[in-house]
């Protein structure tokens, strides 16, 4: 299924040399700012929120701004038609009339693929449910590109909640495509990185091993990516309770770590990292979060000046088959093509909205 606009659903839609020149391009920004004030003068960039957010939202919106260009958008979908129970598809079509970029965050897996199927403009995914947060991405990707001058032959901990945190799921496919980086995850059983994640690092040809605690592996990190327990993804009260506090990065591990090793968190931090390791200057997670500015203002930039038609769907769709995800947005608005795609082995299929596996 093709759109004849260009959609940022997931970055491996892409060819690395792709990003690539988004980052240098973020880079660019970052040390000329006011070369690029007008570069989107006379353009509406629209942002639907329907999960809270700072840094996501606000930096959009600074990055829009700061090319010259409007914002229009809700933050919180009871104060939008979404309350009445007007479907992603109706909202996405109104709205991309308005607006010539969208940007949506959504609770369920899947809502950008969605939202890009009906698009009048470029859509942007800035996070959906569990699933991907490829903005992120590049903000994490240019923040490795300025800190530690390279995007390979980095060992990176992830630690926290990598079952449900979005982020580290698309900078895992992401840092997988380059060369010799190896992944340690650090996790409860419980919270261990999805199957399919892994099988994308081993295809991709980077390695990774799982740990306990940080202690045991963080002298050998040179990025230590924290995580919060994502409270609201969990079935109960109960389950969330049992995960919480169980990782906490404070000066004494901080001590064991690398003199060059630097920390990166998406943010919001909960508890996981203690304040005193705020003035520490390993400690990256703010500074990450102002490139997060410039590495949106590069892929509004981009997106805008390149007119490229997108294949959404690439799979075949097979309208009696279920995705076993309740997660999936295929199980919340009904009228989405059930499109699948045969995983690398051809043992099983893989959902094109949500990436979640059955047998055939
Ligand atoms: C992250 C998100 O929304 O997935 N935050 C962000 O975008 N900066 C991480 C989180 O919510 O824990």
């Amino acid at each position: 299924m093709q759109s004849e606009y260009q959609h940022l659903i997931d970055l491996n839609d892409y060819p690395v040399s792709w990003w690539q020149k988004v980052v240098e391009l973020g880079e660019q920004i970052k040390n000329d700012p006011a070369a690029y004030a007008h570069k989107c003068d006379g353009k509406v960039m629209a942002t639907l929120f329907y999960e809270p957010s700072t840094r996501t939202q606000m930096s959009f919106q600074t990055a829009m701004i700061r090319l010259g260009g409007q914002i229009i958008g809700f933050d919180n979908p009871a104060n939008s038609s979404v309350s009445k129970g007007e479907t992603i598809k109706d909202t996405t079509k109104i709205v991309s009339n308005y607006a010539d970029i969208l940007v949506i965050r959504h609770p369920i897996a899947g809502a950008a693929k969605a939202a890009s199927l009906t698009a009048d403009c470029s859509v942007i995914n800035a996070g959906d449910g569990g699933h991907l947060h490829p903005t992120q991405t590049l903000t994490d990707l240019l923040t490795l590109k300025i800190e530690k001058k390279s995007l390979s032959g980095l060992t990176v901990g992830m630690c926290g909640d990598l079952i449900n945190g979005r982020t580290v799921h698309s900078l895992c496919k992401a840092l997988s495509m380059f060369e010799n980086n190896h992944f340690i995850f650090i996790s409860t059983p419980e919270l261990r990185m999805p199957a399919y994640i892994k099988d994308i690092i081993k295809a991709n040809g980077s390695s990774f091993e799982e740990a306990d605690t940080i202690e045991e592996v963080i002298g050998k990190l040179d990025v230590l990516y924290m995580t919060r327990i994502q409270q609201e993804r969990f079935a109960s009260t109960e389950d969330y309770l049992a995960q919480k506090n169980t990782y906490v990065l404070d000066k004494r591990k901080m001590s064991m770590a690398r003199k060059d090793m630097i920390v990166m968190h998406p943010l919001p931090r909960v508890d996981e990292i203690t304040v005193d390791v705020d003035d520490d200057p390993r400690a990256m997670y703010f500074t990450q979060a102002k490139y997060g500015v410039f590495a949106r203002m590069a892929l509004i930039m981009t997106m805008l000046s390149e007119k490229k038609s997108f294949e959404t769907l690439k799979g075949k769709v097979y309208p009696n088959v279920k995705c076993d995800n309740p997660k999936c947005i295929t199980n919340h608005e009904a009228y989405l093509p059930k499109s699948f795609r045969f995983s690398r082995d051809e043992t099983l299929l893989e959902c094109e909205f949500c990436d979640e596996r059955k047998l055939i």
